[in-house]
């Protein structure tokens, strides 16, 4: 095999297998492995006329003693039901999840990354409405698909200061709409906001809440969390993702010290910051070096020295220690492989 781990992008690469399972008079079937990449769907399927579609994102880690370890697979499992909910779709049951995700992972066990590489095996779980219907109204039937691909950094710029940028001329979804899913569609409309700030020299952007603009709501694919006066600042607002990551770091700014505040955030506090960041699964915790308002102009700037600031990258090196066995995994978020 020839993969690269250390420069390996945010991108696909081929694996083995996926798995698929499929909800039909009443039941799951047992997921299914698959060699193929591609998948048949009836051309009147819900996920392709109304958008009935959620995933979810994951990552399993190789550890130094070479064991392979998934982090809170069971939070995703939990997630991925709440969000089939709010689009009316079939949930998945959790424990099958979880057992979907390990094996996907055993399935492709030497696509896992070496400890060491800044890489691990991004795991993609997505449920899709295929029962056709014309007129506006949820699929019968669904379908299951989890795959898995090895993954770089998110950013290109791994654990380095990114560049944000604030848009208020596009939301990414309604004050009462599906923020909170992980629903594709939310995607889809983040997209122009994304690539013009991508055009403009921005890693991503930031969206302010959907009512009044005045606070500060998600950060592109990621959560969006502040650090003052030993405290952790995140957004608590009903139109955001609700983050496993961001949750977990509340989790750990707690275990070393730091008051944890979920509260709303406005833009004018963004000056007040000592450091600020997004966090997900896939960008881990990406400081932010700069954030530019692209309708005021007004700028605001961390990591003046070009690196994380001090609480980030302890909140880093404690959370990625516990993803790859390197620490105790005293919050029991592991499930090993
Ligand atoms: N917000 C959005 C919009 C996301 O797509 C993601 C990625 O899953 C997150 C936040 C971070 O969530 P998590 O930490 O559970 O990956
Ligand atoms: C994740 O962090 O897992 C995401 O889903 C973000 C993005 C790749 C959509």
């Amino acid at each position: 095999m020839d993969i690269n781990w250390k420069s390996l992008p945010f991108g696909y690469v081929k694996t083995d297998y996926n798995l698929r399972s499929y909800f039909k008079d009443g039941t799951w079937s047992a997921p299914e492995a698959s060699a193929s990449e591609e998948i048949t769907l009836h051309i009147a399927a819900t996920c392709l006329h109304y958008g009935q579609e959620i995933f979810e994102g994951l990552k399993a880690f190789r550890g130094k003693d070479g064991k392979i370890r998934l982090f809170r697979p069971e939070e995703n499992g939990k997630r991925f039901a709440n969000s089939a909910k709010g689009l009316l779709m079939q949930p998945f049951p959790i424990e099958l999840f979880v057992e979907s995700c390990k094996k996907v992972v055993k399935l492709n066990e030497r696509f896992v990354p070496p400890y060491g590489d800044g890489a691990s095996l991004y795991i993609r779980p997505l449920l899709v409405g295929t029962s056709p219907q014309v007129g506006v109204s949820p699929a019968r039937e669904y379908m299951f698909l989890i795959f898995a691909t090895p993954v770089g950094p998110y950013f290109k710029e791994g654990f380095k200061p990114i560049k944000m940028q604030i848009v208020r001329d596009f939301d990414r979804v309604a004050p009462l709409g599906t923020g909170k899913f992980k629903a594709g569609g939310n995607y889809a409309a983040s997209l122009q906001a994304t690539e013009r700030g991508h055009d403009e020299g921005f890693s991503s952007v930031l969206f302010l809440d959907v009512k009044e603009k005045r606070y500060v709501d998600e950060a592109g694919p990621a959560n969006f969390f502040g650090i003052k006066n030993n405290t952790y600042v995140t957004p608590s607002s009903n139109t955001i993702l609700d983050s496993i990551t961001n949750m977990s770091l509340c989790q750990l700014a707690a275990d070393i010290g730091l008051k944890v505040e979920r509260r709303a955030i406005e833009v004018d506090e963004l000056g007040t910051f000592e450091e600020v960041g997004a966090c997900g699964t896939a960008a881990v915790i990406s400081p932010i070096g700069t954030i530019v308002d692209r309708e005021t102009g007004k700028v605001y700037e961390y990591c003046k020295d070009g690196n994380a600031g001090k609480i980030s990258t302890q909140l880093y090196n404690y959370l990625r220690q516990i993803q790859e066995g390197g620490t105790e995994d005293k919050f029991g978020w592991n499930t090993l492989v």
